[in-house]
């Protein structure tokens, strides 16, 4: 069906693969298009409940932007392209599910840009994280300026996007950018394990926590106002009920995403 991405559910959790292994998964239009479908495709599937995202391969999650066709963008493709991703990435973001990067070699450029609009990244041990741009004398265009700041700090970012230079898994732990770090036999299983501990908690919570850490990060006092309406609205479930009633009664929730 797609000539760059794998896309396989399995229960509640999908595992979606992107797949250019002869060119470090690099990020070409065609990609950024099968993307869009694929998620104009699961924006309405209720049963999904995390969504895992991995590259193809033992090398790289996402290399970047396809370099081939940065060479012919200029300011107006910029621009557009730019748009475009950024578009997609927030989409991703946004999405009402948690999506789960799960990092499994270079994630350089847009690739490093793709993860940070995960909600969780983690990943193996040969894991490289790099904003090259600088490198071809461009800037980050797909929301790396944004995101990469908010969530290891100016200072670091800066000097990441500055440098152009990678660091590696143990640095990416160490400043936050990954959660956790396995060996790469077992990234796979390790990320779907965290997909299924979060598949497993009641879906209407799940979704307005994220929406409502999302939103923290936009800062100012909405995503205070915002959290106490989404935290009176999950009062008001009947999952809420649920689980309180199972607690107090000693025994397992069952969740309906009501
Ligand atoms: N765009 C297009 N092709 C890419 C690519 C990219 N971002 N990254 C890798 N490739 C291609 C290489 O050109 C090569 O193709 P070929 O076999 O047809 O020559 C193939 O993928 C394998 O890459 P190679 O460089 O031979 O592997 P390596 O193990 O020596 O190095 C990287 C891997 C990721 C360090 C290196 O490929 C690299 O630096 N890529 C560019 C990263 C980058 O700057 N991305 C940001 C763009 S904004």
């Amino acid at each position: 069906m797609y000539k760059t991405l794998i896309y396989e559910k399995k229960g509640g959790i999908g595992l979606l693969t992107i797949h250019r292994p002869e060119k470090m998964n690099a990020l070409s239009m065609e990609l950024t298009d099968e993307l869009k479908k694929f998620l104009d495709g699961i924006e309405g599937d209720e049963e999904l409940r995390v969504l895992i995202l991995t590259g193809a391969g033992e090398k790289a999650f996402v290399a970047g932007a396809d370099i081939q066709e940065l060479a012919e963008r200029d300011a107006e493709t910029g621009q557009r392209i730019s748009k475009e991703r950024q578009e997609i990435f927030a989409r991703i973001e946004n999405l009402r599910i948690p999506v789960i990067a799960a990092v499994n070699g270079y994630a350089l450029g847009g690739g490093l840009e793709l993860a940070l609009a995960c909600s969780i990244r983690v990943c193996s041990e040969n894991a490289l994280f790099g904003a090259p741009e600088v490198k071809l004398g461009i800037i980050p265009g797909d929301g790396g300026t944004q995101r990469l700041p908010r969530l290891v700090g100016p200072g670091r970012a800066m000097e990441m996007i500055l440098t152009g230079d990678p660091i590696d898994a143990r640095e990416a732990f160490r400043i936050g950018l990954v959660n956790r770090v396995f060996p790469l036999e077992s990234l796979m299983e390790k990320a779907m394990e965290l997909a299924q501990t979060i598949a497993s908690r009641p879906p209407l919570a799940v979704r307005f926590a994220k929406e409502a850490v999302n939103k923290s990060l936009e800062g100012g006092p909405a995503g205070f106002a915002l959290e106490s309406s989404l935290h009176a609205l999950s009062c008001t479930t009947e999952d809420k009920k649920e689980g309180v009633a199972a607690f107090l009664e000693k025994r397992k929730a069952h969740f309906q995403g009501k």
